[in-house]
C-alpha cells in the first residue's frame, strides 16, 4: 500500500495537487488493477476521485469519508472534480466509487463549524423530500448536536437513502437530481460574497430560507412552517441571517451560476415542506423579497 497526503483545504482542491497524486502513482507502478482509497473529508473525495476518473483513462476508488457533509453528501453520486483558479469544480468527471465506507465514529474528531456545515445539507434533504424526516431531525436537534451516536446514525443513513435514491433516478442531473440544489442558488452567492466566511452548508441553509419565504409568498408553504425552520437553525450553529450585503449584488452573484439554463435560472422550490420541484419563472424581484427576509441591516 502507498500513501498520498496533501495539506488541509479547498485551495489545495486544485489540479496542481492531482499533478502530484499522478506522479506518486506513476513512480509506485500503480496500474489498473489497483484501485485508490479516498480517505478524508470531500476535497479528499472529490480529488481523489477525480485523479481515479482520469489515471489510466479511469481506475477504481473507494470513498472512506470522515466529515458529516461528505458521509451525507459529497462521496455518493459519482461527481468528482477540482477547481480551477477561483472557479469551484470547474474540471471533473462522473466518476462512481466502487463502496462507500462510513464510519460515523470519525464525527467525533470533527470540529462543530464543520458539523455545522453537514447539517445544512442534512436538514436539505428533509425539506425537498421527506417531511417525516425534517420532523425528527427538528424533534431531536438537541442530541443530534450533541453527537448522540445512534441518532447520528440513524441521520447519516436516511441522508444517504435519500441523496443515493436521488441520483440513480437521475444520475446526469438532467430531473430530480437539481433538487439537491435546493438553497443553493441564493446559499452559493451569499458564500462567494461572504468571502467564503461562512461554510457551504451554512450558506445553503440561508439559501434554503430565503426559497422557502419565496414558496410562502407563492401561497405553497405557510409562513409559521418558514419561521419553525427559521428557528430551529440556531440548534446547529448556523446563522438565520447575514450581514454586510445588499440584495442587488447577492442577486448579480447568482447570474454566473451554474444552475443557469440558457440564461435562466433554475430555481428550487417547495410545493410543501418534502416536496421539491424545478421552477423557471423566479424572478429578480421575488428574490430580491426573499433576500430582504434574510439580510441583515
Ligand atoms: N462531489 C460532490 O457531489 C460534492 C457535493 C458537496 C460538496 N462537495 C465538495 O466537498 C468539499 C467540502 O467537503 P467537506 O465539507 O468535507 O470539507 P473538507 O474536505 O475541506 O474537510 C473539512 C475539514 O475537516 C477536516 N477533517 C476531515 N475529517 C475530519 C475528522 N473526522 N475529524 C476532524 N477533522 C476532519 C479536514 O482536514 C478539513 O480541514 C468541497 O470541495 C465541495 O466542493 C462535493
Ligand atoms: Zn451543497
Amino acid at each position: 500500500m502507498i500513501s498520498y497526503v496533501f495539506p488541509a483545504g479547498e485551495e489545495h482542491k486544485t489540479l496542481d495537487t492531482v499533478r502530484k497524486l499522478y506522479e506518486t502513482l506513476i513512480l509506485a507502478r500503480f496500474d489498473r488493477n489497483d484501485y485508490l482509497v479516498a480517505l478524508g473529508g470531500g476535497v479528499v473525495g472529490d480529488l481523489c476521485g477525480f485523479a481515479a476518473a482520469t489515471y489510466l483513462r479511469g481506475v477504481s476508488f473507494i470513498q472512506i469519508p470522515t466529515t458529516l457533509l461528505s458521509q451525507v453528501d459529497s462521496s455518493i453520486g459519482g461527481k468528482t472534480g477540482v477547481d480551477f483558479d477561483s472557479y469551484k469544480n470547474m474540471v471533473g468527471a462522473f466518476h462512481m466509487p466502487r463502496l462507500v465506507y462510513e464510519n460515523i465514529s470519525t464525527l467525533l474528531t470533527l470540529p462543530d463549524e464543520q458539523f455545522s456545515a453537514g447539517m445544512g445539507e442534512v436538514i436539505k434533504h428533509g425539506l425537498i423530500k421527506d417531511r417525516a424526516y425534517y420532523r425528527w431531525i427538528l424533534e431531536n436537534k438537541a442530541g443530534i448536536w450533541g453527537r448522540d451516536t445512534a441518532l447520528i446514525e440513524k441521520l447519516v443513513l436516511i441522508s444517504n437513502r435519500i441523496k443515493r435514491d436521488v441520483v440513480e433516478d437521475d444520475p446526469k442531473e438532467q430531473g430530480q437530481r437539481a433538487h439537491l440544489n435546493f438553497g443553493h442558488t441564493l446559499g452559493h452567492a451569499i458564500e462567494k460574497l461572504k468571502d467564503f466566511e461562512l461554510l457551504h452548508g451554512q450558506c445553503v441553509a440561508i439559501g434554503a430560507l430565503a426559497a422557502m419565504y419565496l414558496s410562502c409568498r407563492r401561497g405553497m408553504l405557510s409562513m409559521e412552517e418558514v419561521e419553525e425552520y427559521k428557528n430551529s437553525l440556531a440548534a446547529f450553529q448556523i446563522p438565520s441571517s447575514v450581514s454586510g450585503l445588499s440584495r442587488e449584488d447577492v442577486i448579480a452573484a447568482t447570474k454566473n451560476d451554474k444552475k443557469m439554463d440558457s440564461g435562466v435560472i433554475k430555481f428550487i422550490l417547495l410545493h410543501s415542506i418534502g416536496d421539491a420541484y424545478t421552477d423557471r419563472t423566479v424572478t429578480d424581484e421575488e428574490m430580491g423579497e426573499a433576500l430582504e427576509y434574510v439580510l441583515a441591516r
